[in-house]
Order: structure tokens, then sequence, then C-alpha cells
């Protein structure tokens, strides 16, 4: 098995698909509507915090697991010698799952918006509840967009995606880049960017905290072995704490860079912040309509159609996960069991994709704890596993680096490959963080949810 697994091309390959993985739908659909829903910047905060501080040494961790073992998440574990903490790739192989259940049909809107801008429909922006009612269209768009996944992943590691993306993601900053300078020049941008940056602490509740952690989790994809998978096809040439540097700052960069363009847009409109799930296609099909001219359709159409690769990008990495598993641990042949996860997957999606007011058991679906409004199926999916299993992965993955794999091994391993990060500061940090700040503050984390959620005591005022 291991003897011809696939291998990156080259250094810059690996980091190019790992952005890939991490910059997707959780940048520009995600990130903003949180930001919206949270309150604006004390959620950014957090999120830059939860980052920087918690995520990056966790991303050098996961890919010094997969390097060190060449297996799947599940097999790592076993490789390195602690068949018992396989049980960390398998809820990373679950939580992958779910997740690209209801993804898939988040990149169908994205698919279906390039469509509708490719036409120059752009009273969709004000139609979008009508949009992701009608599930025939959206659920023939994910079936195009499953299938694509599961073209590419059944191929395995593709060159084609390496050099696609070379292209496609810079060409993804500069449209938004050129989009935030432009945004940055309608009336009332400035409330955009206060609401964006100036952070107003009272809005810092437990759920906002609980949010803002789970999504540096899901944008970074960490937490579900989704970059242990990656790492396991990296050689021991390659630079991990300086990749993930990279993917760390180039995910991060494209969020903040989403939400500076989003807010002025937002409030130019006088839409409200707080649109939910559909903020971005509410709110940007207005914004390239009054572009003079046919320069509407064609920044409207590059637009998600980029974003649309961008999700691909990261659909594909989300079945690499669980692919990899069936392949390493079952043997399975691997068009075989990508195929058939991609039909499963997308079954299980289905409610996901009916739950946005198709069908009223799936769009009010439970009333959780602490909350007024019934949940939707698509928001609870999002709840237990990009939020609660994602950090827990994580928690974990920290946990058995530190005081089951041990220290000494993690160092040799992060740098190996690497002769400037061996003794560095960077290093220091990361093992600091790793053995101290993660788990403290992730059992914090853990202590204030429950006694917000489930016994209504806040300790934050
Ligand atoms: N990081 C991806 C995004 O932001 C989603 C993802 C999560 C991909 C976990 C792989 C694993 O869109």
């Amino acid at each position: 098995m291991t003897a011809q697994r696939d291998q990156f091309s080259s250094r810059l390959g690996f980091i190019l698909v790992a952005a890939g993985s991490a910059v997707g739908l959780g940048n520009i659909w995600r990130f903003p509507f949180l930001v919206g829903d949270g309150g604006g910047a004390a959620f950014v905060m957090v999120y830059l915090v939860f980052s920087f501080l918690i995520g990056f040494p966790i991303m050098v961790a996961e890919i010094a697991i997969g390097r060190k073992s060449h297996r799947d998440p599940v097999g790592a574990f076993k490789v390195l010698g602690f068949p018992q903490w396989s049980f960390i790739g398998m809820l990373g192989v679950i939580s992958g799952i779910i997740i690209l259940s209801f993804y898939n049909v988040v990149a169908g809107w994205a698919f279906g918006y390039f469509l509708e801008m490719l036409e120059g429909h752009f009273d969709v922006g004000g139609q979008f509840s009508e949009f992701v009612k009608d599930w025939v269209r959206v659920g023939a768009y994910a079936i195009i967009f499953m299938a694509t996944t599961a073209f590419i992943v059944s191929n395995g590691v593709s060159r084609g995606i390496e050099r696609a993306a070379k292209v496609l993601m810079p060409a993804l900053v500069l449209l938004i880049t050129a989009l935030t300078v432009y945004a940055m020049t309608l009336p009332n941008a400035m409330e955009g960017v206060r609401f964006y940056l100036v952070p107003d602490f009272s809005k810092l509740t437990p759920n906002v905290l609980y949010q803002g952690m789970g999504q540096a989790f899901f944008s970074l994809s960490l937490g579900m072995g989704a970059l242990i998978t990656l790492g396991s096809y990296t050689s021991h040439k390659d630079n991990i704490i300086g990749a993930a540097a990279a993917i760390t700052l180039a995910d991060v960069g494209i969020a903040f860079i989403a939400g500076l363009m989003m807010f002025p847009f937002v409030f130019s409109q006088h839409l409200p912040p707080t649109g939910g799930a559909g903020l971005i296609f509410a709110t940007l099909p207005g914004v390239f309509g009054a572009l003079p001219g046919i320069l509407g359709v064609v920044v409207g159409a590059l637009f998600f159609l980029l974003l649309s690769f961008a999700a691909l990008t990261s659909t594909v990495s989300l079945m690499e996960v669980p692919a990899s598993y069936l392949v390493d641990e079952r043997g399975m042949n691997r068009k075989v069991a990508v195929w058939g996860l991609a039909a499963f997957i997308f079954v299980l999606g289905i409610p996901s994709l009916l739950g946005n007011g198709a069908l009223d058991v799936f769009t009010r679906f439970i009333t959780l704890p602490g909350h007024e409004e019934p949940t939707s199926f698509m928001d609870l999916m999002g709840f237990i596993a990009s939020d609660t299993f994602l950090p827990l992965g994580g928690f974990l993955v920290a946990w058995f680096t530190i005081r089951v794999w041990k220290r000494h091994n993690f160092d040799t391993e992060m740098t190996t490959g690497d002769e400037i990060a061996r003794g560095s500061w960077l290093q220091t940090y990361i093992n600091f963080s790793i053995t101290y700040i993660i788990p403290v503050v992730l059992a914090t984390m853990v202590i204030i949810t429950i006694l917000d959620r489930f016994f209504g005591i806040s300790i934050m005022g």
C-alpha cells in the first residue's frame, strides 16, 4: 500500500493543495455571516486569536503525524505505535463525512449563483430564500459538485488541482481585493468597516466564543485529520513549520479580506448584517448589478466561479479523509470507496438540502438549549461537526502529541527538513501552545459552554 503512495511533486505543491483545502466556503461564505450574526469585530478578534494561538500549532502537529506515519488519520496512530488512539482518526472520518454532506449543498448554491450571474439575473439577491427552496435545482447542482469531487479524488492526489490552484487562488485574492477597494468608495462604507473592525465587547457572549473557535478550526481544515492525510503525502524534505505558517496566513488573510469587502457592501445597501447563511448571496448580486455595462456579468460570474473552485479544492480534501481511511485501513479499491462515499454522503446531505425552506421539519428541526428559535438541520450539523467535533479533535491531537507520542518525537519530526526552525522561537512557541495553552483554553471553553447552555449561568456578564 504505502509503496506506491502518491507524493506531492514539490514543496509548493503541498502548500498549494493544503491552502486549497483551507481556503473555501469557510472564508468567503461562513466567516462573514458568522461575523454578522456574532456582532461584528468582537467575533473577528475571537477568530483571529483562535487561529494563530491554537489553530496554527495544531496544524503543525497534524502535518507531523501525517508525514511521520504516511498513513490515513486512523492508521497513523497505529503506525506510531498507539492503536488505542486511532479513535481520534475515526472521529475525524465522521466529522469529514458530516461536514461534506452540508458543504456540498452550499457549494451547489455557489455554482447556481454563478449560472444566475452569467445570465445577468442580479435580482436573485433578493430571492435567495426562493432559490434555496428549489431543492430539485439545487440538488442537481449538488450532484454535479459531488461527482466532480469524486472524480478528482478517485484519481489520487491530483496534479491537475495543484496546477489549477496556482492560477485560480491568486485570481480569487485579486478579485476580492479589487472588490474591497471598490467597496470602500460606496456610501456608508465606513459604517461597515466600523462594524467589522471596532469591537463592542458586550457582544462577546459564550456563543460568540464557541462559534469563533469552531470557525477557526473549520476554516483551517483542522481537527479532522485533513492535514494528517495531506501530510501523509509529503516527504522528509518538506518544511512543516514554514508550510503551516504559509497556509495559516493565506487562509486567515483571505477570510479577513472577504470580511473587509462584505460589510461595506452590506451597509451601503442598508441590509442587515445578521443575514445568516444567505448573507453573501443576498448582498453580492446587487453589488454586481450596479456595475456599469457588461462588467456586472463578468465580475459576478467570475466571483461565483472562483468561489465554486475554492469550494471544490475543499470538498476534495474533505472526501480524501474518509477515502484514505477506506483504502488504507479497509483495503478497499480507491474508485469503489470514493464513489460509494459520494453516494452515501449525498444522501446524508438531503435533509440539509431540504432544510432551507423546502420542508418544514428540516428547516425548523430542533430547538437547542439556550436558543429561542429552532435550528435548521444544516445549522445543527454545523454546530455538531464544525463547532464541536473539530475543536474536540484538535484538543485530542494536541494531547496525543505531547503526552502520548511525546515531545522529543514531535520536535524531531517538525524540524526534519528545516534547519532554520530547529531551536527557533517558533518551535518553542508551538510546543508551549500544544502543551499548555491548548488544553487549558479548550477545557475552559467546554466549561463555559456547558454552564451557559445547560444551566443558564454566564460567567461573562
Ligand atoms: N477549510 C474549508 C473551508 O474553509 C472547509 C474544510 C474543513 C475542508 C475541514 C477540509 C476539512 O471552506
